[in-house]
């Protein structure tokens, strides 16, 4: 491997490498959020005739928030994490259910080599802020090669979408919001992640997105931080 390539490994922020983290993130991230309901809102909004054939890439898995509920509706869903720690918990909980058709694979944006057939999503849910700008972009041509034509790319972060000029009020506002929800461990980790990690503006994700050949199909928003795009693959890249 190239010596400049970044240690997508390293962790960034907060650290999900660590035992307790992975041990209590399912426990933390229900206090505010409900996996299922999360799953069956997004398989409303790509209105698919058919989902039974589906294969489904998600990047940066976690604990399976997305993944476990994934496998009980399409063909396939390929797991791919740099903890090895977060791929263990959601191993646990799918061996549990016995579930078969997921594939767990501890990698990352910018390792992970998709060698069966391109897949009709990929989806990658409060991740792609673990990378800088530039390695996003990298991550962004990375997921076109590994879409079939006309794929879906589903994009969920905290990414930035108000004034620049506005950011301290809305950033304190933000942190207080979570707070009220998830208590003052998740205060900090939400201090973490602006602080320590790479979140960015929604006109450069935007500008990325287009540049590695997607088209923005939807954007929702509620908050001018977490943001969805629903994207379309509409040309193919060219990698050496
Ligand atoms: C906030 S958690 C989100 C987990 C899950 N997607 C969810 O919705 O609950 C972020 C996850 O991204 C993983 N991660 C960080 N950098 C990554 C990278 N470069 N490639 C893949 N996964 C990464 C972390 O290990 C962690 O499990």
């Amino acid at each position: 491997m190239n010596n400049w390539i970044y240690n997508e490994f390293k962790h960034c922020g907060v650290n999900y490498s660590d035992i307790e983290q992975a041990e209590i993130y399912d426990n933390q991230h229900q206090k505010f959020r409900d996996y299922e309901k999360e799953f069956i809102d997004f398989l409303s909004n790509l209105s698919l005739d058919n989902y039974h054939n589906v294969t489904m890439i998600d990047l940066g898995c976690g604990t399976g928030a997305t993944s476990l509920y994934a496998s009980k509706y399409f063909k396939k869903i390929y797991a791919i994490d740099v903890s090895e720690l977060m791929i263990k918990q959601v191993i646990k909980k799918s061996e549990k259910e016995n579930i078969t058709n997921i594939e767990f694979i501890n990698s990352g944006f910018l390792s992970y080599e998709h060698k069966a057939e391109p897949v009709d999503i990929v989806l990658t849910k409060s991740a792609l802020h673990h990378l800088p700008d530039f390695w996003k972009q990298v991550a962004l041509l990375r997921i076109n090669k590994m879409l079939k034509p006309s794929g879906i790319f589903y994009l969920f972060d905290v990414i930035y979408h108000f004034q620049p000029t506005e950011y301290i009020n809305k950033i304190d506002n933000f942190i207080s919001a979570f707070e009220a929800m998830a208590g003052e461990q998740f205060k900090a980790e939400v201090e973490t992640h602006i602080r320590d990690e790479f979140s960015t503006f929604s006109w450069i994700m935007e500008g990325m997105l287009a540049r590695a050949g997607f088209e923005v199909e939807k954007i929702r928003t509620s908050d001018g931080f977490v943001m969805e795009y629903y994207c379309k693959k509409v040309r193919d890249i060219a990698l050496p």
